[in-house]
């Protein structure tokens, strides 16, 4: 028994590594500091997916992972692979990172790739990946360019549209709204619960099944009296027909009057 167990794991363990998944910790940081760590830990939750491109009557297809082997090549980070061939050339290695982070995006950078045969002095290839805030059109992947007619600084563009890079906006819910719905809650599990055990434990009908009923019919019959008298004025009611005539009467005459009363004349 012990004897297979210590047969079978290590087996396990053989599948376990097979399915390794990358983490971002994978990516390794020319810099290594520690705000560049930090807009590499939001990179999360695109690890662990091929992101592929290529441009309309292109022979190449590029391939792009977030710290991990694209193409299946080790410590490329993104790949040129020749459709006709299946020939790849490595672009970037993600174990050299660097990674710059605006407000809703992040510019990541894959250098050390395969040496230029011609072009820009023979340096090695590097990718830059702009990666923006889309809410809407998640993970679209594309190639912008390459530049590659200089002696130095080549690179190859690409862009992300991802909503892993996208400003966190905090809750907009206040102390009061908070309170409001935990009031509102309380009152419906009141309300139910109240209007259950009438039904069901007093055997209760009709509008008897309100909880507390007696209590709220005469709390309501209160309300009313007291709004009764502080909003009704009863005096008022017998003088309005008197301010109805001296409104009905014509304007003319009281202004006619009213000069009178002002010339000396
Ligand atoms: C990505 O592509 C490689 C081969 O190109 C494949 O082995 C791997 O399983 C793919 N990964 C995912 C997450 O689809
Ligand atoms: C990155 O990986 C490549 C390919 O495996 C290797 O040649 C290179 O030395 C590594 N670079 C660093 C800085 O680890």
């Amino acid at each position: 028994m012990l004897l297979s167990l210590r047969l079978i794991a290590p087996l396990f363990l053989l599948l376990a590594g097979v399915q390794a998944e990358f983490t971002t910790k994978n990516c390794k940081l020319i810099s290594g500091s520690e705000t560049e760590k930090n807009t590499l830990n939001l990179l999360e939750p695109l690890t662990n997916q091929n992101f592929t491109a290529e441009r309309p009557g292109d022979a190449y297809v590029y391939i792009f992972q977030v710290c991990g082997d694209a193409g299946g090549m080790k410590d490329a980070g993104l790949v040129q692979k020749e459709k006709k061939d299946g020939k790849v050339v490595r672009i970037g290695n993600y174990n050299q990172t660097r990674a710059i982070r605006g407000s809703d995006w992040i510019l990541l950078f894959y250098e050390g790739g395969d040496a230029y045969d011609n072009h820009c002095s023979k340096e090695p290839r590097s990718a830059l990946i702009m990666i923006s805030c889309s809410k809407s059109t998640k993970n679209a992947f594309s190639v912008v360019l390459e530049d590659n007619q200089k002696d130095r600084g080549c690179y190859y563009l690409f862009e992300l549209d991802s909503d892993a890079v996208c400003p966190v906006i905090p809750s907009k819910l206040s102390a009061g709204s908070i309170i409001l719905i935990i009031v509102l809650c309380c009152l419906a599990v009141y309300l139910t619960g109240g209007f259950l055990y009438q039904r069901l434990v007093v055997g209760a009908k009709g509008v008897e099944q309100f909880p507390n009923y007696g209590f709220w019919s005469q709390i309501g019959n209160l309300s009313a009296d007291g709004c009764d008298f502080v909003c009704r004025s009863r005096g008022n009611r017998e003088e309005a027909p008197t301010y109805r005539g001296v409104a009905t009467e014509p304007l003319g005459e009281e202004q006619e009057e009213r000069d009178d009363h002002l010339l000396p004349m």
